[in-house]
């Protein structure tokens, strides 16, 4: 499949390797790096950690001196620790992303203090460089405040959507819903931003549709799509600046010519195979299958 040109030069090779293999359930042998072992468990399976040599290194794919162009680097993507936590009373899904090489790390909608999160992150020594809020609802930004006072990192939301849900009255609608009240963003951002993490780097895709400045977060392999896109289904569009058509736009337009082995890490576990894979979704979600 060809990508948009904007997403070519993310499919770089690693600066270095450090044999880390990273596997989904089913896909092979687990190890969790032995501090994340030692640790209390999280309330939801901490898939991604692995330790290092713990997989041995892939033949290479063409003789050395080839000159044929290398296939996506799975070997790339697949160097990053994702570790998921439900938080908050919706249980929203945060997701704490490292560069395992360096040690910089992400976390995608913070929804409270996610302490299984916090406590690896702490033990690890890891350094949190961002914190991504995918869109502004309440429960995805409920964490904020408390994770920018306790690691520094900026706080990257949409420019629509920090406009939007920074208004009085979506501030009182938060409030009403038990959840404290957008103030802050440090870095709002348009479609195509990038966040270097470490070794790697995310490519922000602006997908309107659940709310104005809904966004995307791509790293080669891994798609963490907030409330766009569920397992089998989609966020709502019935919402203060909602829209079905804009939705299905950015499905179309952003997600649809992204590689079909592409992990799905949604906002919120609502069912199905969590996390999927794009090419799962053109076969079952309905916002797939009904609309293209
Ligand atoms: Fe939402």
């Amino acid at each position: 499949m060809t990508l948009p040109p904007s997403l070519n030069n993310l499919f770089q090779p690693p600066v270095r390797r450090l044999g880390l293999w990273l596997r989904a359930p089913g896909e092979g042998t687990l190890r969790l790096a032995p501090a994340a072992a030692e640790g209390p468990s999280l309330p939801v399976q901490d898939w991604y950690c692995a330790g290092e040599g713990s997989q041995p290194e892939p033949p290479p794919r063409h003789p050395p001196g080839s000159l044929r162009r290398r296939p996506p680097e799975r070997d790339f993507y697949m160097d990053l620790i994702i570790l998921p936590e439900k938080v908050g009373p919706l249980e929203i899904l945060t997701y704490l992303v490292v560069c395992p090489q360096t040690g910089e790390a992400l976390v995608v909608d913070p929804g409270g203090p996610a302490p299984g999160l916090a406590a690896h992150l702490r033990r690890e020594g890891w350094r949190l460089r961002w914190i991504l809020n995918t869109h502004g609802h309440a429960d995805h930004t409920a964490g904020n405040e408390h994770w920018a006072a306790a690691t520094g990192a900026p706080v990257v939301m949409h420019r629509l959507d920090w406009e939007f849900f920074r208004r009085p009255k979506m501030q009182e609608e938060a409030r009403r819903e038990g959840f404290p009240p957008l103030t802050r963003v440090d870095l709002p951002v348009e479609d195509g931003h990038r966040l270097p993490l470490g070794h790697a780097e995310g490519l922000l895709l602006h997908t309107p549709g659940h709310t104005p400045g809904s966004l995307c977060l791509y790293f080669p392999g891994h798609l963490f799509t907030g409330d766009t896109l569920f397992v089998e289904a989609a966020g709502r569009t019935d919402l203060p600046g909602g829209s079905l058509e804009a939705l299905l736009r950015s499905l179309q337009e952003k997600i649809l010519p992204l590689p079909d082995d592409t992990r799905i890490w949604p906002g919120h576990d609502y069912g199905g195979t969590f996390p999927s894979t794009l090419a799962a979704e053109k076969e079952n979600n309905p916002y797939l299958t009904d609309f293209f």
